[in-house]
């Protein structure tokens, strides 16, 4: 990317959906997942995809590797701590990439200095300009972060952002690792960095914002009031804790308020809420209802005066509108008559690729048996859809067979279900005080897992009592936390494939290396 000042007021968008967004508990996506969420965010307009952490597993490398082979429109950046290890990593896989980006980081407040690196600021700024000088060799586009920036001394950021834009960054980024700032200081940062770092008109700044005391889109906005001109962001503000700064967010506030910000992004908003569904579907983190732009109340008036002022004229309550932010884009796609081509088609309209004609078939005769329960087959019907198939394919030892419910008044509800256990057939029965107990402690006695069940949610995909309800499962085993989801037009069958899904997850055993640990 370059920085000259014909870019002054436009203003990056740095998706960390897949990076620091899968550090939400049980949000770990399979590379295909990342593969089609990555895709969304290039067709979304993203400027920079943070596709993961190379060196946290084989795994993470890899999905960033088929990322960069796959992004055109979007540049695609690994993180990697400021070590030799992380730098070969990421650099090894972003290879492919068009574009490709480096984002380096090192904690520099004194509590993380000292608490968990164990190192002096002396040794922290050689580290830093270490690692530039060493992810230049793979890329010209460097971005760094001084990780708890909002806990750090001024005049040692001064210090060390002086030293690594003399090495070479171009993006320098300033997170709220914790989130502990509030807008008026992290706006005042912000505008001090700018003013007191040396050659600070030769880099893009960038803002990091966690959400831990509700602020994160507040404070990064403050910072672009201030100079800033990358935001970090995740799409339904996802992310470790209570989440990252939310793209949506951002973006709608800087265009519905342009008298007032300087700078405008490149996305496409009516982009916005089918990214956002995906993200959940995938991630199994439903959206709150209330929650701005994505939120299914949004755009919904439920007082007499609201909606009689909405009839009148639009404007009188409403500042933005349901259909630039990709509402009501909830287009009818296909039908219990669609053939393999349409459906195949369509998928690929949906930015999905099925590379082997088996999981096509598989998915397409689980389109057909869904088409014959529901007969409006939505977008967001389908994504569900392959979004379970895929994971199927990749992992499942647990698949479910069949499902019997008993549950009528005054009665004790059974559950009695046959699975299949890495192909053989198993049987269970069980009773609880409704029908998804009943069939989440059936499972269990045959099973045994002896996991946490964490949270059970259930979601409608879309609208009307046919729709398909999609469940999600958090399960937790010796410190390891997973989401399960299951989709279906009976949700205690949904719950039964959540819950499979969850212990398949678990089962998978995928070690990765946290970044910040
Ligand atoms: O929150 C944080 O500080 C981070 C860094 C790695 C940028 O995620
Ligand atoms: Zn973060």
């Amino acid at each position: 990317m370059l920085v000259d000042s014909a870019m002054k007021d436009r203003l990056f968008v740095f998706d960390t959906t897949l990076r620091d967004g899968e550090q939400s508990p049980g949000a770990s996506m399979t590379k295909d997942e990342k593969l089609r969420i990555a895709r969304q965010l290039e067709k979304l307009g993203v400027d920079v995809i943070e596709a993961g952490f190379a060196v946290a597993s084989p795994g993470d490398a890899d999905a960033i590797h088929a990322i960069a082979g796959a992004i055109k429109e979007s540049t695609v950046c690994s993180l990697a701590r400021a070590n030799e290890r992380d730098i070969h990593a990421a650099g090894g896989a972003i290879k492919p990439a068009k574009s490709g980006r480096i984002h380096t980081f090192i904690a520099t407040s004194p509590i993380h200095m000292e608490k968990k690196l164990r190192m002096q600021p002396d040794q922290v700024v050689e580290a830093a300009v270490k690692a530039v000088k060493l992810a230049l060799e793979y890329t010209d586009d460097v971005e760094f972060s001084a990780e708890d920036a909002v806990r750090s001394e001024m005049d040692f950021l001064v210090r060390i952002f002086d030293e690594v834009i003399k090495a070479g960054a171009k993006t320098i980024n300033v997170p709220d690792t914790v989130g502990y700032s509030i807008p008026a200081l992290w706006g005042e940062r912000m505008k001090q960095l700018i003013e007191r770092v040396p050659h600070s008109d030769k880099v893009i700044w960038s803002t990091h914002c966690h959400n831990d005391l509700g602020m994160a889109v507040a404070n990064s906005l403050a910072a672009v009031m201030n100079g800033a001109r990358q935001v970090e962001c995740t799409i339904n503000g996802l992310g470790e804790r209570a989440g990252n700064a939310s793209l949506e967010e951002i973006v709608m506030a800087v265009r519905t308020r342009k008298d007032v910000f300087p700078c405008d992004t490149r996305i496409d908003a009516t982009q916005i809420v089918p990214a956002s569904k995906l993200v959940s579907t995938i991630t199994g983190y439903p959206v709150q209802p209330n929650k701005a732009i994505v939120g299914a109340n949004a755009f919904a008036h439920e007082s007499g005066i609201h909606q009689d002022g909405v009839l009148k004229h639009r404007e009188t309550y409403e500042i933005m509108r349901a259909e630039d932010v990709g509402w009501n884009a909830n287009r009818l796609t296909l039908g219990k008559l669609s053939g393999r081509n349409a459906f195949k088609t369509k998928l690929g309209e949906l930015g999905i690729l099925i590379d082997s004609e088996e999981a096509l078939n598989a998915a397409f005769a689980r389109f057909k048996e869904l088409a014959d329960k529901k007969r409006e087959i939505f977008d967001e019907d389908l994504q569900a859809l392959v979004s379970s198939e895929s994971y199927a394919a990749e992992h499942e030892r647990y698949k479910l067979v069949s499902l019997r419910v008993c549950s009528e008044t005054g009665e004790i509800p059974n559950a009695q279900l046959v699975f299949t256990d890495n192909g053989a057939e198993r049987r269970a029965e069980g009773s609880g005080s409704g029908p998804v107990d009943a069939t989440f402690k059936a499972l269990e006695s045959v099973v045994a897992s002896e996991a946490d069940l964490l949270l059970y949610s259930v979601n409608n995909i879309t609208s009307g009592t046919d729709a398909q309800g999609e469940v999600t499962v958090r399960l937790a085993k010796e410190g390891r936390v997973v989401n399960g989801q299951g989709a279906d037009t009976d949700i205690v069958v949904a719950s039964a494939k959540a819950y499979l899904h969850a212990l398949n997850k678990l089962d998978s055993k995928m070690e990765r290396a946290h970044p910040q640990v």
